[in-house]
């Protein structure tokens, strides 16, 4: 990690900065953020920032072909060593993929945890303490160049802000989701396996109309048939049926979760049987109906696990699950945090430990 020196603005936003008492996700904002842009086919220098608004002109072209990417970070400090980051590379690895399907330039691994782990050390004591929570990270990329053509850019901007955070959904909520059986997110060829903000963007009616109706969280069916159950927007989504776990195949429609992947990993070598299939959305009712199916969670990093209560359609019908606050998904839930905030030896090596740094 460079040794960089701060500038006396940076300097007093870090000294001036409170962790407040009550988090939620992603509103609070830590006072370091670090920015990098390519220009003429080369990426520039790092340089940390004090997190504050940017600028940009308006025919800059993010904002209006939404040549974008992002990735979903953590860093955990429960036990007070750490920060610890959960599996950096791998979302170096998928923000790369992304970039390529968008149409960006890949950015170098010196940069992408450059920028990361720089912003989580000088934020070392802005990571909050309990369990469940942690400093969400938020590496993204977008088009820059100032111009209207419908081009590639050829100027890029990448940035790291970070958010001390709590949970991503309310506690005790507990999750209801609706089937959606008319709109999708996203389709065979398209670019739903990339972390761009068009496949959130185009959830955002059908969030409305989740809520509408009086559910938390949209589950997507795939587009060809209407049928297989594919994700939920911002997290990934397993089934418990006779006690194995079952999760939908990737394909390109699908985002390639990293706490999914790790859920894969930790419950095989726990002796449950995981297997990834398509996954008919009819057959999943009629499981739920029987008692098969007991129970079902979402997992993402901002979801980390949380059980599903009930799924339910448009027309009134609600499919409860026999395990609403989960019975499987919490021993895997509170296996995979204990990994994450150092309670538990890393057998897996996901951990990378960041040194504090200070001002
Ligand atoms: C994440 O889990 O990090 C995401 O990007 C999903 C978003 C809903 C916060």
């Amino acid at each position: 990690m460079s040794q960089v020196s701060l500038s006396p603005n940076l300097k007093k936003a870090i000294e001036e900065f409170k962790l407040p008492e009550t988090l939620g996700f992603g509103n609070v904002m830590a006072p370091v953020m670090a920015t990098c842009t390519y220009e003429n086919g080369l990426w520039g220098a790092v340089e940390l920032k004090p997190y504050g608004p940017i600028t940009m002109q308006p025919n800059a072209k993010v904002l209006h072909y939404a040549q974008e990417i992002f990735e979903g970070m953590k860093a955990y400090r429960v036990n007070g060593k750490g920060p610890y980051i959960f599996r950096p590379d791998e979302n170096f690895l998928r923000f790369n993929k992304s970039a390529e399907r968008m149409a960006m330039p890949h950015i170098p691994h010196q940069i992408f945890t450059q920028a990361v782990f720089d912003v989580t050390a000088y934020c070392a004591d802005f990571v909050p303490r309990r369990s469940g929570e942690s400093l969400y990270l938020r590496p993204f990329m977008f088009a820059s160049e100032e111009s209207l053509g419908i081009r590639p850019s050829e100027k890029f901007t990448f940035m790291v802000i970070a958010s001390p955070s709590g949970s991503y959904f309310n506690d005790g909520q507990g999750l209801s989701v609706y089937i959606e059986r008319d709109n999708c997110r996203a389709f065979p060829g398209g670019t739903g396996f990339a972390k761009t903000g068009g496949n959130y963007a185009a959830g955002l009616s059908a969030a409305i109309k989740t809520k509408n109706l009086g559910f938390v969280q949209t589950l997507w069916l795939d587009a060809v048939h209407k049928k297989y159950i594919e994700e939920m927007s911002g997290m990934n989504v397993f089934v418990v049926i006779n006690n194995e776990l079952f999760t939908s195949t990737l394909g390109d429609t699908v985002l390639d979760g990293i706490t999914r992947k790790s859920l894969m990993s930790l419950a095989t070598d726990m002796g449950y049987k995981v297997t990834e299939t398509q996954i008919d959305i009819d057959y999943l009712i009629s499981q739920i109906k029987n008692g098969t199916c007991t129970e079902a969670f979402a997992c993402g990093t901002a979801a980390i696990i949380t059980p599903i209560n009930y799924f339910g359609d448009a027309n009134g019908e609600r499919y409860p699950l026999y395990f609403p606050e989960g019975k499987i998904s919490m021993i895997l839930r509170e296996k995979l945090l204990a990994i994450q905030e150092g309670r538990e030896v890393d057998n897996y090596h996901w951990i990378k430990t960041i040194e504090p740094k200070k001002i």
